[in-house]
């Protein structure tokens, strides 16, 4: 192979520069193909002239420790429904004009799901998992999600002092679509009283007749976190923009449900895109960084059509076709929950 395509895709997250940097430092040192990024995703390939960014040593070296993507991204232009149209014949077609002869997709599910459906036109492909989400199936984690954690863990550790300080019930709203990771680890990392996730459909009389409870034990206050796609048992998820299903406002929602059971004064934080902002954690800095090498191993070796995974703490590969269409939700079982549990924790049902 001469030449490879790389692309972010989706919504960013801490470590797609990491992953950038570490995939071009390698793939030069093993004296691999060309490196050639797409700007804005699909976007740039499909534009005329194409938008390409020529991945150098020398444009990647610095670039460790930044936030966001140096390529943009874009979490709207699918090739296979680019508003009601299929365009990926034009896709494949731009490829091979262009001489790319493979293409690392930097992205999460719905990223893998477009890479698949471009695999079976015949592209080879190679995926790596990010997302703040880590809802990513067929790795244990996927970078961004470390990171993202930091910054819900001290949203909480400061909505405490304020909490407590003003005898409220303090209510975080955390990202993740439908999968809960974020607010349940961080809910564990900043001591929450009751973590609610979308896999746990809530009962607000359970919360409610919790709070109550702490406060009868002389608990001043109490300190809530909910992933955005949670939704009440008999009712269903809220959207920011329905439109375009973008999740949010159970946050404040809840705070106002919580106020109405129990009479204490409630107020709610959405924290929204602070999450998939900043630099990057060590730890994801670590894991982005080994899931470039790993990928460019892969090219070396001529190993396509998969994606590179951490699992059992070791890096690996898994068959898109086994993983592409597919999230990864919390599991009834997960060992976090049964830590949060063993805490009296509520799970809101
Ligand atoms: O998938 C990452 C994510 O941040 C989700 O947690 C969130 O629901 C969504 O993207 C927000 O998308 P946008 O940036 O389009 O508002």
């Amino acid at each position: 192979m001469k030449r490879i395509a790389v692309l972010t895709g989706g919504g960013d997250c801490p470590g797609l520069n990491a992953v950038l940097r570490a995939l071009t430092l390698a793939l030069h040192q093993a004296k691999g193909p060309e490196v050639v990024g797409l700007c804005d995703a699909y976007y740039g390939l499909l534009d005329e002239p194409p938008r390409l960014m020529h991945l150098r040593p020398e444009l990647v070296f610095e670039i460790l420790a930044d936030g966001g993507t140096i390529l943009g991204t874009s979490n709207s232009g699918d090739p296979f429904s680019w508003q009601g149209e299929n365009r990926s014949g034009e896709v494949l077609q731009r490829f091979k004009d262009l001489g790319i002869d493979g293409l690392i997709s930097i992205g999460g599910d719905g990223s893998t799901r477009i890479a698949a459906g471009l695999m079976d036109g015949g592209l080879p492909v190679i995926a790596i998992p990010k997302t703040i989400d880590n809802d990513v199936e067929g790795t244990d984690v996927t970078f961004g999600f470390e990171s993202a954690l930091h910054c819900a863990t001290d949203a909480l550790d400061r909505l405490r002092t304020t909490g407590e300080s003003h005898r409220r019930v303090m209510v975080l709203e955390t990202m993740g679509r439908d999968a809960g990771w974020i607010a349940l680890t961080s809910g564990i990392a900043g001591g929450a009283d009751i973590i609610v996730i979308p896999e746990i459909p809530y009962d607000i009389k359970v919360i409610g007749d919790q709070i109550a409870s702490m406060r009868g034990r002389g608990r001043s206050y109490a300190l809530v976190v909910v992933a955005e796609g949670a939704r009440p048992k008999d009712g269903t998820a809220l959207f920011r923009d329905p439109e375009n299903a973008r999740l949010g406002g159970v946050g404040w929602a809840l705070a106002r449900q919580i106020e109405e059971h129990t009479g204490i004064e409630s107020r709610a934080t959405q924290l929204g895109h602070l999450q998939r902002g900043g630099s990057p954690s060590p730890v994801d800095r670590v894991l982005a960084t080994s899931f470039g090498a790993a990928a460019a191993r892969c090219v070396m070796a001529g190993q396509w059509n998969v994606m590179v995974a951490l699992k059992e703490g070791k890096i690996t590969t898994v068959p898109i076709s086994e993983i592409a269409g597919k999230i990864r939700v919390v599991p009834p079982n997960h060992s976090l929950l049964m830590t949060a549990r063993s805490l009296g924790v509520c799970m809101g049902a």
